[in-house]
């Protein structure tokens, strides 16, 4: 049986096996004394919050802390880069979806990104789709909430192309999102009193592949295996 593309598909998945929550609070915990990762904002210092609600989210000093979960991303040195085998899980998470789910080679994004929204901040204001930054129209998004996602805390998306319906997605961690990359997506102002952390990636099916020459218009790599995309 072959996957068919469908606009959202809410998914669960075996935490147990998957426990990217736990890696992430014992990153947290270890460097911040941090132990409610809802509670992340309060470990920012006033200065080094966002200057802008919202677009001042995209990359932070939160960000570098946030990505010194592992040695793949590229590090701010502020903390030492914990090595407790982050990435190592996210790629056998890409097996399973390829596997279980899509039950197709896939080529997948190398370092998948990390998302916070504090209180009263966006996480990324501008509604878009993915393809406004020069994203293949061929690529599926994977979003994967590490903390729970209510509301103003969450990421609100349309249901169907075009239709500007916008909800925002209310998941839990165990849950994920398939969603059609051309669906308008974006973020509001946190509303909701907690720091939202989630993970986001793409991937795509290996047959539909093909040297993808245009770069990232927020990295300055190019979409082609070995640079934004690996293989397992
Ligand atoms: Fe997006």
């Amino acid at each position: 049986m072959f996957y068919t593309k469908k606009n959202l598909q809410i998914n669960n998945f075996d935490t147990k096996k998957f426990n990217f929550l736990k890696l992430v609070k014992e990153h947290l915990k270890k460097n911040l004394n941090c132990d409610q990762i809802t509670d992340f904002h309060n470990y920012i210092p006033e200065d080094k919050m966002p200057k802008d609600i919202y677009e001042g989210t995209a990359h932070t000093y939160g960000h570098d802390l946030l990505y010194a979960i592992d040695p793949i991303f590229k590090q701010a040195k502020i903390i030492k880069a914990s090595n407790i085998g982050f990435i190592e899980l996210y790629k056998k998470f890409i097996k399973y979806l390829s596997e279980e789910i899509f039950k197709a080679d896939l080529i997948f994004q190398k370092k998948p990104s990390l998302r916070i929204q504090y209180p009263n901040y966006t996480s990324y204001g501008k509604f878009h789709r993915d393809s406004d930054y020069n994203h293949p129209e061929e690529e599926i998004n994977i979003w994967l909430p590490i903390t729970k996602t209510r509301n103003t805390a969450s990421m609100f998306i349309e249901s169907e192309v075009g239709k500007k319906d916008f909800k925002p997605m209310n998941l839990d961690f165990g849950q994920y999102l398939i969603f059609n990359s051309e669906l308008m997506h974006g973020n509001k102002v946190n509303e909701e009193k907690y720091t939202r952390l989630s993970m986001d990636f793409r991937v795509m099916f290996k047959a539909d592949y093909k040297k993808f020459t245009k770069s990232s218009a927020t990295q300055n790599i190019k979409f082609q295996i070995g640079e934004y995309y690996d293989t397992l």
